[in-house]
């Protein structure tokens, strides 16, 4: 008997082929290929500056390739969740806000959210254990809690493409099982999630994992 996964056709999502990044003159990404499909998560790992940061961005659309293409497939909404988000201490923006614009590419910022989003704003936020700060400014959130939001902000924008830049770092043994369930339920409700981390042990299920070598792919591997 096959399992099921085996007879499901997989939705690719990201195609990213002989992809070079140049950052003023020094190459980030020298030609790779990369693959992410729907309801996987693929683990992205490799040294300090082997272009992890740069794979996420140019998948994302924030950083333009000078060799390569970047394919998504068409109506893809996606998530970035950034290793370090430079955010003024006095941003009049409290939790529940950055959570909301989420719903934005939905929903429009004009339009006032209804009954629905409001319970799937207050679900997201209770996936990532903030429902405490849902008041709270940004800017008075620790660094951990910071990430937590970002992850509720795209559990509501439902991305079908979500890109984690190392988004446990730094955090406790707490926040890093309320990250990786999150990140469970993304890929496991559909979404195709890529995911940088120097401890790919810390997440539940692994179904692809790259190691980035210096710019270069040096290995990828089907976990299951
Ligand atoms: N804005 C920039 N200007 C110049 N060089 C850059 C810039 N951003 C990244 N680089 C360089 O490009 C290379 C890849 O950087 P990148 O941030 O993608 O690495 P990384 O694998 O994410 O590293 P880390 O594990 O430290 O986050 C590094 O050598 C880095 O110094
Ligand atoms: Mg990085």
């Amino acid at each position: 008997m096959f399992s099921s996964s085996l007879l499901l056709p997989t939705t690719h999502m990201l195609s990213m082929r002989g992809v070079a990044v140049d950052h003023e003159g020094h190459p980030a990404l020298r030609g790779i290929d990369v693959d992410a499909h729907a309801g996987r998560l693929l683990v992205v790992s490799g040294p300090n500056g082997s272009g992890k940061s740069t794979l996420l961005g140019a998948a994302a659309g924030l950083v333009v390739p000078q060799r390569g293409s970047v394919e998504v497939r068409p109506g893809t909404r996606i998530a970035l969740v950034p290793q370090s988000t430079p955010l003024p201490p006095r941003l009049p923006l409290t939790v529940h806000d950055l959570v909301a614009m989420g719903t934005w590419g939905r929903l429009g910022s004009w339009r006032p959210a209804r009954k629905a989003d409001r319970a799937a704003m207050a679900d997201a936020i209770e996936t990532v254990g903030l429902t405490h700060l849902t008041r709270r400014r940004i800017g008075a959130l620790s660094g951990g809690q910071r990430q937590r939001a970002l992850l509720a902000q795209a559990l509501v924008q439902r991305a079908d493409l979500v890109l984690l830049d190392e988004p446990m770092a730094a955090l406790d043994a707490h926040s890093r099982a309320i990250i990786a369930d999150a990140v469970d339920l993304l890929a496991s409700t559909g979404a195709a999630v890529v995911a940088v981390t120097h401890d790919p042990g810390e997440f539940r299920r692994i179904d692809d994992r790259l190691e980035l070598e210096d710019g270069l792919v040096a290995a990828t591997v089907r976990a299951r």
